[in-house]
């Protein structure tokens, strides 16, 4: 079982994602559970405060060390992951999900605003995490993005019918071209070869135009 905890500014962002398709039919099957924290909750501030203005002045807000420390101190355990998501992580692929699919653990912190004091990640995090090289409001995108693709990876999550062998990026090529009926659609035809049914001839013919999607897309294969 792989037990995901996510600490939010922003619990609310997350049952729509996490309650549907796949990602609640792997928590159904108990393969995983993940629970949303919300950090103020941890804020030892009369008004649950959990940011301030940074040191040395500059615009926005930082998120404050002490609710994100005793949140995570509170659910961490000697398997724990503490990751941190944030533009100036180490950016994230499909070999980084699949290893993160073998975890029991993990503790996703989203920040906000301008940044999180930086004691946090000296003192907590383990692994630092971006989704890509653009600035997005928060976390909790990120986040959402991580359990989706790591989710799926956990054994069992799919199905046979389902399965994660011919995904792109799983072989390092991108998937070949798929159809489905009907054969012909205002004048856009089904390629002969899927109708033929010499299943030999698929085969090359997927191998021919996965090559020739990931070459196009420039990713190496
Ligand atoms: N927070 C803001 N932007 C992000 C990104 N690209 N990846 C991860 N966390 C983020």
């Amino acid at each position: 079982m792989l037990q995901i905890d996510v600490l939010t500014l922003f619990p609310g962002m997350f049952p729509g994602v996490l309650g549907e398709s796949i990602l609640k039919r792997a928590e159904k099957k108990r393969l995983v559970r993940i629970a949303v924290h919300d950090i103020r909750s941890y804020s030892r501030d009369k008004h649950k405060k959990a940011d301030d203005t940074p040191y040395g002045g500059g615009p926005g807000m930082i998120l404050t060390v002490q609710p994100i420390f005793d949140g995570v101190r509170s659910l961490k355990n000697k398997n724990s992951k503490v990751i941190l998501l944030s533009p100036g992580g180490k950016r994230f692929d499909q070999a980084l999900a699949n290893g993160l699919a073998r975890q029991k653990h993990l503790i996703l912190i989203c920040g906000r605003y301008e940044g999180v004091d930086e004691r946090v990640s000296k003192a907590l995090v383990t692994d630092e995490v971006s989704i890509g090289d653009y600035v997005l409001t928060g976390g909790e995108v990120p986040a959402m993005v991580l359990i989706d693709a790591v989710v799926r990876m956990v054994p069992g999550v799919l199905g046979n019918k389902e399965s994660a062998v011919s995904d792109s990026f799983q072989s390092g090529l991108l998937e070949y071209p798929q159809y489905t009926r009907p054969r012909e659609y205002k004048g856009l035809k089904v390629p002969q070869v899927l109708l033929s049914g010499d299943h030999e001839k698929i085969k090359e013919w997927r191998m021919k135009e996965s090559l020739k999607k990931t070459k196009k897309s420039k990713r190496k294969a």
